[in-house]
């Protein structure tokens, strides 16, 4: 608790173009959840090191990503928007529970055997825990809640895993974390291949929507989303295409499944693509309109960078001292 408001912790890595996946599954349920609780949207650089990175480039992404944080309509007076890499206690305490999670947890991680496969040339260590360092993230803003899509529900049961491990040995040091997972748009499906996550990794430029997409981009994108033959627009299984369009766009017009299924009854594909894109677009475009006027404003982006930073530090501190002290490390003199 921080002012009698529970805490909010969630962050996104600025490697590659962000997806629309991630501003469904994500983004959108920060922006709802902001003024209930006391919320660290942090921009995790330490975790994108796992795979190689162009130096000027992380850095670019970086600014970039805290800079769209603050278009998409968080405000930097009340949440704390910050890097990852200026607050040195989540690399502390990620030390700190690696002594406490088992090699055999972070085997079973869905992630890491994936990205393994695709980085085989590049297996480091750091791959291998960044769950861990995921958990200490949560752990030391002692967060209720997690919102985040449901690709990363694995490494959240882990962190809850290692949390009550802690608590049970040492007390109660650390707030067990909830998910939280919204409605729809939790898992947004690739246009081209419905049966996979939408990823910024993707080679094919139409399987994933970016969020910097223009709009004639978009709705050529949504033309040619895969679908199928039953001329149906019908939310099942049997259907993937048709659902993860579905998807789209009740999380975009904030409407109902059911509600979306009887607006579009009898009507063909074509004319319910389009519409699943335009509806991206009434998303997108204002975002991507204030990302460019923020972006030339560089004192104001800095500013939020200082100060937030230093609010970061103050309450990761206040954590990371509690933890030493109960692992048995000494006081400092100061
Ligand atoms: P990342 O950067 O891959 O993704 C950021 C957020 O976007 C969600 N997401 C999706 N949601 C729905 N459909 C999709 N296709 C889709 N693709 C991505 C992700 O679930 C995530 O919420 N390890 C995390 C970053 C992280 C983190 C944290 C998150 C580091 N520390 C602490 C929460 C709390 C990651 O790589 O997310």
């Amino acid at each position: 608790m921080i002012d009698g408001k529970k805490v909010l912790f969630s962050g996104m890595q600025a490697t590659g173009n962000l997806t629309l996946g991630n501003y469904l599954g994500a983004l959108k349920n920060w922006l709802t959840l902001s003024d209930e609780y006391e919320c660290f949207y942090s921009v995790v650089d330490l975790h994108s090191i796992t795979v190689r990175q162009e130096p000027a480039e992380l850095r670019k992404r970086a600014r970039n990503l805290l800079t769209l944080y603050v278009a998409a309509g968080l405000d930097p007076k009340k949440n704390c928007i910050y890097y990852q890499s200026h607050v040195p206690g989540h690399a502390q305490l990620s030390w700190i529970l690696n002594c406490y999670t088992y090699m055999g947890e972070l085997n079973r991680m869905t992630q890491f055997k994936d990205k393994s496969s695709r980085h085989a040339d590049n297996i480091n260590a750091g791959l291998f825990t960044y769950p861990v360092l995921m958990a200490a993230d949560i752990l030391l803003f002692q967060a209720d809640v997690v919102p985040v899509g449901k690709d990363q529900l694995q490494h959240l049961e882990l962190t809850r895993d290692v949390a009550q491990r802690f608590n049970s040995i040492y007390g109660d040091v650390f707030t067990v974390p909830e998910p939280y997972i919204g409605k729809t748009g939790a898992k947004i499906m690739s246009l081209q291949e419905p049966t996979k996550k939408m990823s910024k990794s993707d080679e094919n430029p139409n399987a994933s929507i970016l969020l910097m997409d223009d709009p004639d981009t978009i709705i050529r994108k949504f033309k040619r989303a895969v679908t199928d033959s039953e001329a149906c627009i019908c939310y099942r299984e049997e259907q993937p295409g048709i659902k993860n369009l579905l998807d789209i766009y009740c999380t975009c017009s904030n409407k109902t499944v059911e509600e979306a299924v009887r607006e579009f009854e009898g009507k063909g594909y074509g004319e319910f693509k389009l519409a699943v894109g335009e509806s991206v677009v009434s998303v997108l475009k204002p975002i991507q309109d204030e990302f460019a006027r923020l972006s030339k404003d560089k004192t104001y982006i800095d500013e939020i960078i200082k100060e937030n930073a230093q609010k970061a530090n103050y309450f990761a501190n206040k954590t990371l001292r509690k933890v030493q002290k109960k692992v048995g490390f000494p006081e400092q003199i100061r």
